[in-house]
């Protein structure tokens, strides 16, 4: 099994993944979303847009959410560089990738890089934002899971390997390698010290499947699955909470009002030697790659996505058939003669 090599010394440096903004219908719904079940500050807001963070951000935001009419919608993904010199190495290499480069003007940010990756994902790529205060001390602040700060994102596209090609050559590290036989159908990659930055998927894409907040502890996931219930939105804890069989890390999955997918997750391990290679997890031999234990997902966990404005989706060549709850509780049926 070949599994794509990082470059060690790539033209630049990559820091992190950082934010994310999304469309919504409803900001109102949003906020009260964000703020009462993810915990999460407002940095700022006005009539059309919302700045959010996470308790222990200086960032000014991790979350944009954009007031829409349309369908809801994932504008972007951000990464984020050491500073503006690699900041304008990232456009020469995009460039030279043949992937169209603009500076955009974002409030509470610097510089902006708009870009795209090979698989069509759009990127947002920035050395500075403007700062706020930490508020992991003021726990008299903390509301729902207390989430903590931003770690990653999920993009289904139906070329992984061309996915892992490139972010590799860019000096991400490959945690995790999916693959059925020599085909990989998922590759879980990261350039700061946990699992992960930004996870592929192979499916039609490119879309969005979800963000990640680090949360403390299994009772802040129960008291957002909890706030979910009350305010509600008891339908869309999606899926868990539960543990991942290669995810490193308990979750639980939840729907905000207009469809965008969080998971919740605990601090995940650390990866802190250079020479710690991929694992390759043949899904022919790992039985049940999500969950440890428990339920699998249902079949909107697989299905739905948020769309990325103006992308053309394609369709992988041959997708296999994930097992779903609706599946897997069929097949009991049925094995059972009932
Ligand atoms: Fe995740």
């Amino acid at each position: 099994m070949s599994v794509p090599k990082t470059n060690l010394h790539p033209p630049f440096r990559f820091l992190r993944a950082s934010h994310a903004t999304f469309t919504s219908r409803d900001l109102a719904k949003s906020r009260e979303f964000y703020t009462e079940v993810l915990g999460l500050l407002v940095s700022d807001e006005d009539k059309d847009t919302l700045y959010l963070r996470g308790l222990e951000e200086r960032a000014h935001h991790s979350l944009t959410i954009k007031r829409t009419q349309d369908e809801p919608a994932c504008l972007r993904v951000g990464m984020r560089v050491y500073d503006e010199e690699e900041l304008e190495r990232a456009k020469h290499t995009f460039e030279q990738h043949g992937l169209l480069c603009r500076w955009a003007d974002e409030p509470f940010q610097g510089r902006t890089l708009h870009t795209v990756d090979a698989v069509g994902t759009p990127l947002e790529i920035v050395a500075s934002m403007t700062h706020q205060p930490r508020r992991d001390m003021q726990v008299q602040m903390h509301k729902g899971s207390a989430s903590r700060r931003f770690d990653h994102y999920q993009i289904t596209v139906p070329d992984v390997h061309k996915a892992a090609v490139f972010y590799t050559s860019l000096g991400f590290r490959i945690a995790d390698y999916l693959t059925v036989g020599d085909h990989p159908i998922g590759v879980f990659l990261h350039v700061k010290n946990t699992p992960y930055d930004i996870v592929f998927v192979e499916r039609d894409g490119p879309a969005f499947h979800h963000f990640g907040y680090i949360v403390p502890d299994i009772p802040s996931m129960l008291r957002a699955c909890d706030i979910m219930g009350e305010l509600g939105w008891g339908e869309d804890v999606e899926f868990g909470p539960g543990k991942h069989s290669l995810g490193h890390s308990y979750y639980v999955y939840l729907l905000d009002p207009d469809g965008h997918r969080v998971e919740l997750l605990l601090p995940p391990i650390v990866y802190m030697d250079g020479d710690d290679p991929p694992v390759v997890w043949d899904v022919r031999t790992v039985k049940r790659p999500v969950e440890a234990w428990g339920l699998p997902p249902r079949s909107s966990w697989f299905s739905q996505r948020s769309r990325f404005l103006d992308c053309e989706v394609t369709h992988p060549p041959a997708a296999g058939s994930p097992l779903t709850l609706e599946k897997y509780l069929g097949l009991t049926v049925t094995e059972k003669g009932d």
